[in-house]
């Protein structure tokens, strides 16, 4: 049976900036506001951009920089809270865009969990032998879906898109990972629910924009995803500082550095961008991992320990852990 590595990592985000003042000019809210309680400072907004468009720009990227042809992926995966339509997939859609006719595609939706839930169901598809090439993308245009009228979501989220080309291997790059949902607390974050009328049925729910229980969820991070970090990491016998980096999903800054104090390691082994791109939900993780290769943190056939760990939307929350 071969293994799966992770063979190329790409991101693209919108070229508009819209910063914390611009949106105090917008709304009762200050930079002061969001930066302190957040360390978001701005976030790139989509004007005629959808989720496919920018999850197709990284799709692009990562079959210039590896030399395959799109004939050559098997699947593509498009993690996704934001897709431009329930049918087609975005993932049909980037398929169609760049033309990989032998790949089937589909979307996973686990809110900001979903790049590691698509990660790890990519990662089986390899290791079954059956598939080589398959792209893996989380990609948001959450600035369509939140409520320009309520400060306590609209401040927080961005657009962007980050992917990895997963390869058949025959070494493990993969080790442990720990996937969950709560479907029961899934109240504390909704979204883009809307019930069309039927005649058989009498009341019809909807709930367009997205609202969030921003306590709950934090607790739920510092408490349920501190606890399954802990518990990949009891698996494997490692020290929390014999980890490399714990690249987590870029929600909120002083929610890492309590993270960071939980776990007893260096918070500089945790490197956060939500300061230029607020949370873009699936898209955080691959952004993150993107930015820190483009920078030299992280190599590609370094063999460095990496913890990836997203969290939100469900509830869901997952950690894999990985030597890259
Ligand atoms: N500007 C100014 N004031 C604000 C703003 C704003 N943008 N937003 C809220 N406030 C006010 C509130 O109205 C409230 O005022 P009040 O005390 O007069 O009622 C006060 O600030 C405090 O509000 P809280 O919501 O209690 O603020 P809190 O300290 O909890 O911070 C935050 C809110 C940043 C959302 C935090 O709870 C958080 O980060 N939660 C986690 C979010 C997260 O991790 N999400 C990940 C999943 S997302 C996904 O899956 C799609």
């Amino acid at each position: 049976m071969p293994f799966a590595r992770i063979s190329h990592v790409a991101h693209y985000v919108p070229e508009q900036i819209v910063t914390n003042t611009d949106l105090a000019a917008m709304m009762d809210t200050s930079d002061e506001w969001i930066a302190s309680r957040t360390g978001i400072r701005e976030r790139r907004i989509s004007q005629n951009q959808q989720t496919s468009d920018l999850a197709t720009e990284v799709a692009k990227q990562l079959l210039t920089r590896s030399g395959l042809e799109a004939q050559d992926l098997d699947f593509i995966l498009v993690a996704t809270i934001t897709p431009d339509s329930m049918m087609p997939s975005t993932a049909a859609r980037v398929q169609a865009n760049i033309g990989a006719s032998k790949a089937f595609a589909f979307d996973i939706t686990a809110a900001c969990s979903g790049f590691i839930f698509a990660l790890s169901t990519a990662e089986k598809l390899i290791a079954s032998g059956i598939y080589k090439h398959g792209l893996v993308i989380g990609a948001e245009v959450l600035s369509k879906v939140v409520d320009w009228q309520d400060r306590r979501t609209a401040v927080l989220f961005g657009d962007g898109a980050g992917g990895v080309l997963l390869e058949a291997s025959p070494e493990r790059q993969f080790l442990l990972e720990s996937l969950h949902t709560d479907g029961a607390r899934g109240e504390a974050l909704k979204s883009s629910y809307q019930g069309l009328a039927s005649p058989f049925s009498v009341e019809q729910e909807s709930h367009l924009s997205l609202e969030m229980d921003g306590r709950a969820v934090f607790d739920f991070a510092i408490r349920d995803v501190v606890a399954s970090l802990k518990e990949v990491l009891g698996r494997s016998d490692l020290a929390p500082d014999e980890v490399d980096y714990f690249l987590l999903h870029q929600a909120n800054n002083r929610m890492l550095d309590k993270m960071a104090r939980k776990l007893s390691v260096d918070r500089k082994k945790l490197p956060a961008n939500m300061m230029r791109y607020g949370n873009t939900s699936a898209a955080s993780i691959p952004i993150l991992l993107s930015e820190c290769i483009e920078e030299g943190t992280i190599t590609i056939g370094s063999g460095q320990r990496l913890v990836l760990a997203g969290f939100g939307g469900g509830l869901t929350w997952g950690v894999l852990l990985l030597t890259i």
